[in-house]
């Protein structure tokens, strides 16, 4: 098989978590177009269904799911609804995400419960279930959307449950990368530089200036700048990557 045709993911089906806005819209968009049935889960159902509705119109099938992916039963329904209209589930992207800001020594313990429910449970909820429907077939591809915020202390914005939660998701998946590697299943991240999308577009005109002086590249990501990371993932054009995290940010982790 050349190299173009393992980017494909022809008949393949696909869940996105967070499908509804942002990162996880735009990725599912990428893995509909190199081929794959998308679900879409996300808490906003409308959402969900305006981007199915959009990625019907690239010739794939759609799902739109309701989901809270801090609860396991609705977690394990979303997988089953995936499995009970495909049969199968190739590729999960978890993108679910929520960031709020507060000092360290003001962050209130429902702020942290908040974040950290979402943005390490959910992950950790959402890449049990899907990891299980995997197993049972000895194949499929997990990506778990992280954050250089797992990596690097980021800055203006103050975060630290927010950087907790997406450190954990680094190591979580590395864990059941190595864990799950025998048995046909990849596990990886991909880490988010700045990237414009309804989470952070109140904050480019605070803050956007020095994001922007403190990327190399000189500008902030869009979730286009993503695609290609998810669609290399996805697909056999990494079938001998597992556990890594995928830094898409401009170099700003760099400085
Ligand atoms: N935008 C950035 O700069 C950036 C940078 C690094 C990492 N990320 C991560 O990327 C992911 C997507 O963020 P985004 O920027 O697209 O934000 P977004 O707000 O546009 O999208 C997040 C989606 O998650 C859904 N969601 C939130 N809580 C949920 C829950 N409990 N159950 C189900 N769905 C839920 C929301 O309804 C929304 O549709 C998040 O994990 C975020 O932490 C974003």
């Amino acid at each position: 098989m050349g190299v173009g045709e393992r980017f494909s993911l022809r008949g393949q089906s696909a869940l996105v978590t967070g499908g509804g806005s942002g990162i996880g819209a735009c990725l599912a968009a990428a893995l509909a177009e190199a081929g794959a049935n998308v679900a879409l889960a996300d808490r906003d159902l409308d959402k969900a269904q305006q981007v199915a509705r959009q990625l019907e119109k690239q010739g794939v099938a759609t799902l739109a799911i309701e989901v809270d992916v801090t609860q396991a039963d609705q977690v394990q329904r979303m997988v089953d609804q995936v499995l009970d209209a495909w049969g199968q589930l190739d590729v999960a992207v978890n993108s679910a995400g929520v960031a709020t800001r507060a000092r360290a020594e003001e962050l209130e313990e429902d702020d942290w419960d908040q974040v950290v429910g979402i943005d390490l449970k959910g992950i950790y909820l959402s890449t049990r279930a899907e990891g299980r429907a995997m197993l049972a077939r000895g194949s499929g591809s997990i990506i778990n959307i992280a954050s250089m915020s797992g990596q690097i202390v980021n800055r203006p914005q103050l975060h630290s449950h927010y950087n907790a939660a997406k450190a954990g998701v680094i190591q979580y998946s590395r864990s059941c990368a190595a864990e799950w590697a025998a048995r046909g299943i990849r596990v990886n991240c991909i880490s988010p530089g700045h990237t414009v999308t309804p989470m952070t577009e109140f904050a480019i005109p605070i803050m956007g200036d020095e994001w922007v002086s403190n990327t190399p590249m000189g500008r902030v990501g869009t979730p286009e700048d993503l695609q290609g990371a998810v669609l290399y993932l996805a697909s056999a054009a990494s079938a001998y990557v597992t556990g890594h995290d995928l830094v898409v940010d401009g170099g700003y982790t760099l400085w």
